[in-house]
């Protein structure tokens, strides 16, 4: 019997690359990912341990490589003998970096490298690249968003003049457009061996593996916290990481996926308003901190005069984008099978079990 693919995954530190492995294992795939310091890979491996479905076997032979989305080094030992990348790391941080750069040169620069090393490889046949919802649908008129009219792949995050896009958006939007231009470059130039897909996820929620997913689940965190004294007017689409996960898979090996990127949004999109409401219908006296005030937009323009990181959402404020899922499920047969309540405590639940809130 032939042995199965090898496929590289970056970033197996993070939520949704954790995640990822366990569907790979389950699906029988040999499996490498990165790490920026070897010494997290026993992390990863106790992580990955959580999820139901994968053997010790399987578990231990997680290949482990270094390699940096800054460096050089290492990318071409971690393609090496691969047939698919799926490259998921990117800096996705809770706080205001010091210059937009500190995101943009990893997200882009990062990028590239991937991209580079697989076309060197001769073995890599497809690169699954993870976007984001933050590539497709910001730095519209207001009135576009509340149109009512579903965002969807054709949409692109504006960064022309006069824009007023958050640095992490703008670092999704300038390493994916650098993904496709990469790929433009490739076939002007005949090389048609490397195919390219994207996906564009929205909030993902959903079970941490471990302790260090929990700052992806970060608005669950501050919620069950009552790190913040009410819930701001704002809404997010919503994907639970497990299907998540399941759309990059499907995106890998399916011929139609070729040259597409597709946004990964599942049942909707909630207010954060509504993520309190089910936190507190689930939890009962759990959820005591979960605030109950909705802030009203006029509080958070004050507050953005002394926080930072709070004018990054001003333009968001009240407003609801629809953003549709249909081409993930016309071309790829993929069907969201968590609800958004679901994810929500999902997330709840594994923040509960591994200590991560102050109930
Ligand atoms: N979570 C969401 O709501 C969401 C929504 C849409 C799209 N996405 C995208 O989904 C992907 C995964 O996000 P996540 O939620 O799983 O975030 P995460 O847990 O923070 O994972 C990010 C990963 O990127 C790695 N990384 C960051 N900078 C790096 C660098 N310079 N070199 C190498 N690796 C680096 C991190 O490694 P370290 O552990 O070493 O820091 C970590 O493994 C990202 O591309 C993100 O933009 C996330």
């Amino acid at each position: 019997m032939p042995e199965a693919p090898i496929v590289l995954i970056t970033g197996g530190t993070g939520f949704l690359a954790g995640w990822i492995i366990v569907l790979l294992f389950r699906q029988g795939y040999r499996v490498r990912t990165t790490v920026r310091t070897l010494s997290r890979a026993a992390e990863i491996k106790s992580s990955i341990r959580a999820a139901d479905g994968i053997t010790e076997t399987q578990i231990s032979s997680l290949q482990v490589v270094q390699a940096d989305l800054v460096k050089d080094e290492g990318w071409a030992e971690a393609v090496k003998d691969a047939i698919y990348v799926l490259h998921v790391a990117s800096p996705f941080p809770a706080a205001l970096p010091k210059h937009e750069e500190d995101l943009i040169i990893p997200a882009r620069d990062g990028t590239l490298r991937v991209l580079r090393a697989a076309r060197d490889s001769g073995t890599v046949t497809r690169v699954v690249m993870t976007s984001s919802f933050a590539a497709v649908g910001y730095g519209h008129p207001k009135e576009r968003s509340q149109s009512g009219i579903p965002y969807t792949e054709k949409d692109w995050t504006y960064l022309g003049p006069g824009n007023t896009v958050p640095p992490y958006n703008k670092s999704k939007t300038l390493a994916e457009r650098a993904a496709w231009d990469f790929m433009k470059t490739l076939e002007s130039q005949g090389n048609t061996k490397l195919e390219l897909a994207v996906i564009n996820p929205t909030a993902i929620l959903g079970p941490a593996l471990g302790k260090d997913d929990a700052s992806s689940l970060r608005t669950v965190t501050e919620l069950l916290n009552g790190a913040i004294p009410g819930c701001p007017r704002l809404q997010f689409g919503i994907i639970d990481v497990r299907d998540c996960a399941d759309m990059h898979l499907r995106a890998m090996t399916d011929p139609k996926a070729k040259g597409e990127r597709f946004l990964c949004v599942g049942e909707g999109s909630l207010w954060i308003e509504d993520i309190a409401k089910i936190l507190r219908k689930n939890l009962g006296p759990k959820a005591r901190k979960v605030p109950t005030m909705v802030l009203p937009n006029i509080v958070m323009r004050g507050v953005a005069l002394f926080v930072p990181v709070a004018r990054l959402v001003l333009g968001d404020l009240g407003v609801a984008k629809v953003i549709s899922n249909a081409k993930a499920r016309e071309v790829l047969g993929w069907q969201w099978q968590y609800s958004s309540e679901q994810a929500v405590m999902a997330s709840a639940d594994s923040l509960i079990k591994f200590g991560m809130v102050n109930l």
